[in-house]
């Protein structure tokens, strides 16, 4: 599993733990306010007190019909007749009923004709049901009357019906309708909290959700942020691996990635820098292999060819004496090519071996001046400032032969009568030597490689001079420049540390 996906799997689990908390919370909330409407016994006390009225008054119904009918099969005489009317009182209350009566039809309408009550009743107030009559022989004979009466009808003969019922409380019909009503509004308003509760579970998942894209589109864009600094970085050592370092890695993102980059950006400069060195010492050593052979093989037949030209010389007697000038000269320019050729190998094989320096406690300036004395004669006025004593410590025989090689690039450089100068000073803690001429300059295509070996614009010129100066520097921990000069001409500028009283003593 990559980081990246990790750390994105740690910031969703952490943005969505205490989400998942909070809802499951709100959840179990909900539940436990709502299931409690169900546990309540309302519905059950309604559902109950609901049944118990409708048992009852099935069975008064019952009791009233069947004792209607029977009446009024065996007593139809019970208007006319009071001793049927005193065991109708006894009658009524065995059944648990609280009124018999004898309806009669006119031409318009039915009217009470007896009204019989048990004994203690009070007869007056006695129900009337004349207007509930027709409709109710016309369905199941049970009239339920608005002053309260529950009442069972029975036909007698035609236009006579007998009628018997109980008394009940004169608003028991609407208190019933009340608790039916009661009912229904409870079960409706259950079915209501029963929508509401989903709603609310619907609308806590479409959250819950929001809030699980939302929560994995954050965690993504931190985790790519997290992670992108590391993989450039990986990127960049991978490359580092395969083709060497390129261009270095911005520093941003967070403080240890940051200072990760900074030091990462460093060892590449580092590892740049050695490399360079190291292609540096490689081209180097070639070229001293170079200059041992061409040292040897310039150097070999040079030494008879002196001894063969000497011979002739000394022989030059005995050719004729009109010839005998030109073979001298002819003689003589041979030895000086050949010694100029001696000089050459000598620098070559110079070159090739460095000499380990000998460092001795020494003064730049008298080094300088000293310098100067061995090239007064040569064509050019030389100006010599080196007053002040800049104590170094270096190879005498090193420093003074790269001191050499820059007058003699001066002076080469140089028009005849021009002035060459040689100062030399203290800057901070470097001792410098400066050699200052008016000559054409530096060639600008050159500049950068003036210091490689065997880079020449000159004819006979090895190209070693300035290569062996930049040696001696860097032997004695200094370094060596060459540049433009204002008003035309170059500086040649020699450093090297100046030396401490410790190291002196
Ligand atoms: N003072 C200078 N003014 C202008 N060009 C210079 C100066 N010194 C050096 N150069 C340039 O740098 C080149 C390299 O100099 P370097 O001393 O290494 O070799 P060289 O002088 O050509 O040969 P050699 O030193 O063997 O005689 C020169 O050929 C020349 O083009
Ligand atoms: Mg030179």
């Amino acid at each position: 599993m990559t980081l990246r996906t990790r750390l994105f799997l740690a910031l969703l689990a952490v943005a969505l733990a205490p989400t998942l908390l909070f809802a499951w919370f709100t959840l179990v909330q909900l539940h436990t306010a709502t299931s409690r409407w169900y546990q309540s016994g309302v519905e059950r006390a309604l559902e109950s007190a609901m049944e118990t009225n409708r048992a009852t008054l099935a069975r008064l119904e019952a009791t009233a019909l069947e004792r209607a009918d029977a009446w009024a099969a065996t007593l139809p005489g019970i208007a006319a007749d009071p001793a049927q009317r005193e065991h109708m009182r006894t009658r009524l209350r065995e059944a648990g009923l609280d009124f018999v009566q004898v309806y009669e039809r006119d031409s318009l309408a039915w009217h009470v004709a007896t009204t019989v009550v048990p004994a203690g009743v009070p007869a007056a107030g006695s129900p009337d049901l004349s207007r509930s009559i027709a409709e109710a022989m016309a369905s199941n004979r049970i009239v339920r009357s608005e002053t309260g009466e529950l009442a069972a009808i029975a036909p007698v003969s035609d236009g006579v019906v007998l009628a018997t019922g109980v008394r009940l409380n004169p608003g028991f019909w609407q208190r019933l309708a009340g608790v039916r009503e009661a009912r229904a509004l409870y079960a409706r308003v259950g079915i209501l909290v029963d929508v509401q509760r989903q709603r609310v579970w619907l609308t806590i998942v479409a959250l819950l959700l929001a809030i699980a894209v939302g929560a994995a589109f954050l965690a993504n864009a931190l985790a790519s942020g997290m992670t992108r600094s590391l993989k450039r970085l990986t990127t960049a050592l991978e490359g580092v691996q395969d083709t060497g370092p390129r261009e270095p890695l911005p520093v941003s993102g967070p403080t240890e990635l940051a200072s990760l980059a900074t030091s990462f950006n460093a060892m590449t400069t580092r590892l740049t820098e050695a490399r360079v060195a190291l292609a540096r010492a490689e081209r180097e050593a070639a070229w001293r292999d170079v200059a041992r052979r061409l040292a040897h093989e310039i150097k070999n037949p040079l030494t008879p060819m002196t001894l063969s030209l000497h011979r002739l010389q000394r022989r030059v007697e005995l050719v004729p004496e009109h010839e005998r000038s030109a073979v001298r000269e002819s003689l003589a320019a041979l030895l000086q090519e050949i010694d100029h050729l001696t000089q050459l190998a000598e620098t070559f094989s110079q070159y090739a071996r460095m000499p380990e320096p000998r460092h001795e406690p020494l003064d730049v300036s008298e080094l300088a001046r000293a310098a100067s004395a061995l090239h007064e004669p040569e064509g050019v006025t030389l100006h010599v400032s080196c007053d002040d004593a800049l104590p170094v410590r270096g190879d005498r025989l090193l420093l003074s032969r790269a001191l050499h090689n820059l007058l003699v690039n001066a002076i080469e450089a140089s028009p005849r009568g021009a002035v060459v100068e040689l100062a030399s000073g203290a800057d901070g803690s470097q001792a410098w030597v400066e050699v200052r001429d008016r000559g054409p300059g530096l060639d600008p295509k050159l500049a950068e490689r003036v210091f490689e070996p065997y880079v020449s614009t000159k004819n006979r010129g090895s190209g070693l001079g300035l290569s062996l100066v930049r040696d001696i520097a860097r032997q004695h921990n200094g370094d060596v420049t060459l540049v433009n000069r204002e008003g035309g001409g170059a500086v040649a500028r020699l450093t090297i540390p100046l030396s401490s009283r410790s190291a002196d003593a």
